[in-house]
């Protein structure tokens, strides 16, 4: 278990910018910085973060949470993995009681597969570093390959012995459980129930996730048999998810934002020999072919794609594979061959870092481009081929979502391919016509499904805001659950939590010089009253319980809180479309903010109103209900006693409240 004082030093360090800037290229817009949404795929940016209130919010998906709920979201940790990360990252150590492996595997199996990994990823760098065959085998290999030592430690390589059981015993030895070690592949079962390796006598190539955490192993044979596969791999397991993973991209993602460019490339071998030149901004897709999930990974960094592959026949097939996704996410793809069936590794290790970099600076071609020439230089004059090249080519184009993009190529390609324009944008719309007939079908199925509950960006502030409950309720909105209508009854309180998270620490200058703030007023006023919203009834009680202690809790109190209801309700309450809507510049949204502000009397005053007044009309309504069924006449009395005191109150009420009158 981690301290208490631990997550807290963790959370006050976590700073919303650092730990989401690490996901996202976020850019600064009006008064919050905004970016592609990491949990859905978009084009154009509707994911706000606020740097002020330490939160970020989509208006695309509805994802929105503090710090730890990023990473939490987007790496699907647990909460003491979020935290671990996020204590790695601001280099707060971690206090805890501590717990042995066997404890460990007991409590949380993903934690235990990634501490297991992280303890493998050790004990074969351990291999590398430290033993006779090790060193004599594994280090020697990589060196002779050209590798630095800076590089070999930067990626944690290492290596595994050429026996059966070496890690596998280890493991066991220090307590991990046989199966832990199957389920992330370390070790194969024998029939017998036996295990051993599955890594013996090969260089290891440490796969890591966004995070920097070991979730997987490529190991590299060093024998040259043709028998014994070049490479083996770890398996799916449940914290290696091959389709989202991309190698090399934790030790990437910062030069790829700055460069605003990804080199796509096909081994472990090229990322190294690549950073090792100092071109930092690569990942490999393992030898596979690219999946959609890998390049919405990409995406997140940056639009510009450049594919590094061999000049071979193999390779410039690959090329052309997995590329048709990488139009259809709007990616710009661009495409760069070695010459003499050299891969970026070894063009590297032949001429050095500066004739490379040279090389990738002068040789990329657009995609387009290079499938028109590639699929020419094969027809030979023939007009059949030749018409399958036209519609091959117009098929990549039509995928591009940008219309100018659209048109540059169309034109450009016309000229390539020696054809009119006008036939290559007939045969294109005869595409997107059939291709949108059979979205069409699929939206219509997606769109049923979609809950618009969540709030839209809007040029203005939502009509909703000062409605009366009447009116709030005639607009239907939904409460945080999705399932249950929201009453007006729920949307008073809930406009008074939200009061008390936006303005409760503000002073209340309607009240004499403004040494009271609004939170204790506000408390005070609604004192006799009880909450009926769940997630209202909570905060609301979390406030009154620190009034005690003159203390005003901070809405990032709620934003990473265990129960999901009070979290969405306070992220909600303070995430404002008007204030952290692009549209909005930044008078306006000023103007509307201040305008609040200024009407914060009658805004704290009209809500403690209409609760009183629910509460008071509910009960009269009660008791006229008791006196119509003929009660005793000593309950009679009572009752009537009772109605007097509501009606005082409900005028009183009035008195209090200076006299202001609300419809
Ligand atoms: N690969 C694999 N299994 C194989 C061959 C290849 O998983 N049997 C994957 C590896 O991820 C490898 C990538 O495909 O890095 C590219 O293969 P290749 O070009 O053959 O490997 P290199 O990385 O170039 O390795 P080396 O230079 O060491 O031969
Ligand atoms: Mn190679």
């Amino acid at each position: 278990m981690i301290t208490k004082e631990t997550i807290e030093k963790v959370l006050d360090a976590a700073r919303i910018e650092e730990v989401v800037g690490d996901f996202v290229d976020l850019k600064k817009r009006g008064t919050s910085l905004i970016g592609n949404c990491p949990f859905h795929n978009e084009k154009t940016p509707s994911f706000h973060v606020s740097v002020a209130k330490g939160i970020y919010k989509c208006f695309g998906c509805g994802a929105g949470g503090d710090s730890l709920k990023f990473v939490m979201e987007l790496e699907k940790y647990t909460y003491p993995e979020a935290i671990r990360y996020l204590a790695d990252k601001y280099h707060i150590g971690i206090e805890e009681v501590q717990r042995s492996p066997a404890q460990l595997a007991a409590q949380d199996k993903r934690e235990s597969l990634y501490v297991l990994s992280s303890w493998a990823g050790k004990y074969f760098k351990e291999q590398l570093w430290t033993t006779e065959n090790g060193q004599a085998i594994g280090l020697s290999y990589f060196k002779e390959r050209g590798y630095r030592e800076d590089i070999i430690k930067k990626f944690d390589l290492g290596y595994s012995p050429d026996q059966w059981t070496a890690l596998s015993d280890a493991a066991v030895q220090h307590g991990f459980h046989k199966d832990f070690l199957k389920e992330i592949g370390l070790s194969i079962e024998r029939d017998d129930g036996s295990i051993y390796d599955r890594f013996r006598g090969r260089v290891i190539f440490p796969i890591h996730n966004l995070t920097g955490r070991i979730i997987g192993f490529g190991g590299r044979t060093l024998k040259t048999e043709k028998s014994v596969p070049k490479y083996v791999n770890s398996p799916e397991s449940d914290i290696y998810h091959k389709s989202d993973v991309l190698y090399g991209l934790n030790f990437a993602k910062k030069a790829i934002m700055d460069k605003d460019t990804c080199y796509l490339v096909e081994g472990y071998a090229d990322v190294l020999s690549m950073h090792q030149a100092g071109v930092e901004n690569v990942v490999s897709s393992s030898g596979t072919s690219l999946t959609t999930g890998q390049i919405r990974l990409i995406s997140r960094f940056t639009k510009n794609v450049v594919i590094l592959y061999d000049g071979d026949a193999a390779g410039i097939k690959a090329s052309l594979r997995g590329t048709d996704m990488l139009l259809e996410e709007g990616l710009n793809v661009k495409v760069l061959l070695f010459p003499d069936g050299n891969d970026p590794d070894s063009y590297v290790q032949k001429y050095g870092s500066t004739i490379f970099k040279d090389y990738i600076a002068s040789h990329q071609e657009d995609f387009i481009f290079y499938k028109t020439n590639i699929l020419l230089k094969d027809t030979g004059g023939d007009p059949i081929k030749r018409a399958e090249v036209i519609r091959e080519v117009v098929h990549s184009i039509s995928l591009i979502p940008d219309e100018i993009k659209v048109s540059v190529f169309l034109q450009q390609c016309s000229h390539l391919l020696d054809i009119e324009e006008r036939v290559l944008l007939t045969e294109l719309n005869k595409m997107r016509l059939q291709k949108g007939k059979a979205q069409d079908k699929k939206d219509a199925a997606v769109s049923a499904k979609v809950n618009y509950s969540d709030m839209p960006p809007t040029d203005e502030p939502p009509a909703d805001f000062f409605l009366t409950e009447h009116e709030r309720s005639e607009s239907g909105l939904q409460s945080t659950t999705g399932s249950s209508p929201i009453t007006p009854e729920i949307l008073q309180e809930r406009e008074v939590v939200r009061i008390l998270l936006n303005y409760g620490a503000e002073p209340a200058v309607w009240e004499g010089d403004g040494d009271i703030p609004v939170a204790p007023l506000l408390l005070s006023a609604l004192d006799d009253i009880t909450f009926e919203d769940r997630p209202s009834a909570f905060i609301v009680d979390v406030f009154r319980k620190k009034a005690e202690d003159f203390e005003i809790p901070e809405p990032k109190f709620f934003f990473s809180h265990d129960d999901k209801e009070v979290q969405d309700l306070a992220i909600t309450c303070v995430s404002t479309p008007y204030e952290l809507s692009p549209n909005w510049n930044d008078d306006k949204r000023k103007i509307y903010v201040s305008q609040e502000r200024e009407h914060l009397k009658e805004l704290t005053i009209q809500a403690v109103y209409r609760i009183k007044k629910r509460k008071v009309e509910k009960e009269m309504v009660k008791i006229r209900e008791e006196l119509k069924a003929h009660p005793s006449e000593s309950d009679l009395e009572i009752l009537l006693a009772k109605y007097q005191k509501l009606k005082e109150a409900e005028k009183l009420l009035g008195t209090f409240l200076g006299n202001i009158v609300v419809k």
